[in-house]
């Protein structure tokens, strides 16, 4: 009744920002991502009698973060009924919660731990759809290397918005650095930043219209290792996205002034001969794109920007899999 998990984080290329349904966590739009190493969820599950309780990097978490994951477990307890309480123990090896994707991670990894302690066996689609109710991005965290989540539409219960690998993660040796801009936690969670963009940003349906023509050209560039269209379609889903959440009333702004000057510096590195785009997300940390053969000279210039904390490296890495070394709620883990 014990089993543990590694999911690694996911940066899309393609965004996705608006739910067509909030209770089953359906996206509105298709997205595409790329899952990075070494960043990554540890997540040991244990199915016990009693209650639930979640320790997340060596801290018990409070009733409301328990009650989040709670919430997922029922998932899983309606897929074996003699299922009663679980320890969960997670640790992340980067910062929770600062838009560096740490929800994808986490779902991912319970998803597999939790299902995997509990003896039910789930297809990689199926554990997708089952992550994907936890976190959207999360859906795409089940699978390495490049990969797209259908919004789906036709299935009542949603089992048929999942993602899919669309090529491994040796098909293209990128890099992604995270520049970060701020420590601590984001000012405005994902699903509410959603929320607010859909209910009143009058840019909202117009993002959604962009969606197919980003996915076709970032699908295109990434077979072909086309750098340039790449770097085209990633940075215009990224600021359109944006612009829709600024649009909202109030408007939603994750950036803060690093995050703007970091656009501008990455599109100068561009010009300059480097293979360099940015993408940023629900918080003001600007991850960049780039080759094995330029990520050293890219990471220097982020290192030098004013405004920039510190520098993650990350590269192409596997979908979530089972992992012997367990954790338990006083593991040291570094
Ligand atoms: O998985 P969520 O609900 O935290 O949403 C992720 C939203 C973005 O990171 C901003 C975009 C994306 O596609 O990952």
């Amino acid at each position: 009744m014990k089993a543990s998990a590694i999911a690694h984080p996911n940066i899309a290329l393609v965004k996705y920002w608006g739910k067509r349904d909030a209770r089953l966590n359906l996206p509105a739009t298709d997205s595409l991502s790329l899952t990075l190493a070494p960043l990554h969820t540890h997540t040991t599950v244990t199915w016990r009698r009693g209650g639930d309780a979640f320790v997340l990097n060596g801290v018990e978490q409070r009733p409301r973060d328990v009650e989040k994951v709670a919430r997922f477990l029922d998932l899983v307890r309606m897929l074996n009924p003699e299922l009663s309480g679980a320890e969960i123990v997670s640790h992340n090896n980067f910062p929770t919660a600062a838009g560096l994707a740490s929800s994808a991670s986490a779902f991912a990894a319970l998803a597999l731990a939790a299902t995997s302690a509990a003896g039910v066996t789930l297809s990689p689609r199926e554990l997708s759809v089952l992550a994907r109710r936890g976190s959207g991005s999360a859906a795409r965290s089940i699978f390495g290397g490049f990969v797209r989540m259908n919004a789906g539409g036709e299935d009542e219960e949603g089992n048929d918005a999942y993602a899919e690998a669309i090529a491994e993660s040796n098909h293209w040796d990128l890099r992604v650095l995270f520049a970060l801009t701020t420590t601590g936690a984001k000012a405005i969670p994902s699903t509410r930043g959603m929320n607010e963009t859909m209910r009143t940003s009058p840019y909202f349906s117009a993002w959604c219209e962009q969606v197919p023509r980003a996915m076709h050209d970032a699908e295109k560039a990434i077979a072909a290792r086309d750098f340039e269209l790449l770097a085209e379609t990633a940075e215009a889903s990224a600021l359109q996205m944006h612009a829709s959440a600024i649009a909202a009333r109030p408007g939603v702004v994750y950036w803060n002034g690093a995050t703007v000057e970091l656009i501008h510096a990455v599109r100068t590195l561009r010009t300059q001969g480097l293979a360099a785009f940015f993408t940023i997300d629900a918080g003001p940390h600007v991850k960049v794109f780039t080759t094995a053969g330029d990520a050293a000279k890219v990471e220097e210039a982020l290192r030098a920007q004013p405004g920039v904390i510190d520098v993650l490296a990350a590269a192409p890495g596997p979908g979530a899999h089972l992992t012997e070394e367990h954790l338990s709620p006083s593991s040291q883990v570094l």
